[in-house]
């Protein structure tokens, strides 16, 4: 009878020892996945059709409105989003000296482009700058973009990190 108390109350031990180390590694896991990285939202996002098919040399975007964001690889897309101004057509002059990614979302033109909530007028401090709103009436681009709106703004507030 004590014999088998003694193995009951190991193998309860080893049941729980085992539930602690589960919860440790899914701990581990959901941070692991909530870091923001660029190499996902290239995949994601911006190297897809529904971005780079307009914003690459030969894109509507390109060559027909002037924007110099260049989506055609990953390196292509994070020099030009870290390094550009608003370049748009219909932008030019009013949004002119406004970052397309800056130190913080709500001064980062992307994020203006993309979500209502970031959209606010004199963005970024310039006086009559209104963010091009074409992309946050199409149905296609802005549930893509809702869709990893967490992503993409902690990304930009975590310094853009080429990751
Ligand atoms: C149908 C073509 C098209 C698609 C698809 C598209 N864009 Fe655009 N995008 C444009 C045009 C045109 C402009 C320029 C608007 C203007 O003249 O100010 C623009 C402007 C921008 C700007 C501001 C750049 C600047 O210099 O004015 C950003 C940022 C941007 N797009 C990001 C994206 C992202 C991210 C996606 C995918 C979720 C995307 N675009 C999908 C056509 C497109």
């Amino acid at each position: 009878m004590n014999l088998l108390k003694l193995v009951l109350f190991f193998a309860l031990s080893l049941f729980f020892i085992n539930c602690s180390s589960d919860k440790e590694e899914t701990a581990t896991d959901k941070e692991e996945s909530a870091t923001p990285s660029f190499t996902s939202l290239y995949n994601n996002v911006f190297g897809t059709t529904n971005c780079a098919s307009c914003h690459q040399p030969g894109g509507q975007a390109f060559d027909t409105d002037g924007v110099e964001l260049d989506f055609s690889t990953q390196a292509n897309a994070y020099n030009t989003l870290t390094s550009k101004n608003v370049t748009g057509a219909t932008s030019i002059g009013t949004c002119n000296g406004v970052a397309i990614v800056a130190s913080a979302a709500t001064n980062s033109y992307l994020a203006a482009v993309l979500y209502d909530d970031y959209a606010t007028s004199s963005f970024g401090g310039v006086a009559s700058c209104t963010p091009y709103s074409a992309h946050r009436q199409d149905a296609n681009l802005s549930s893509l973009a809702s869709q990893y709106k967490s992503t993409l703004i902690d990304w930009i507030n975590a310094g853009a990190p080429n990751n």
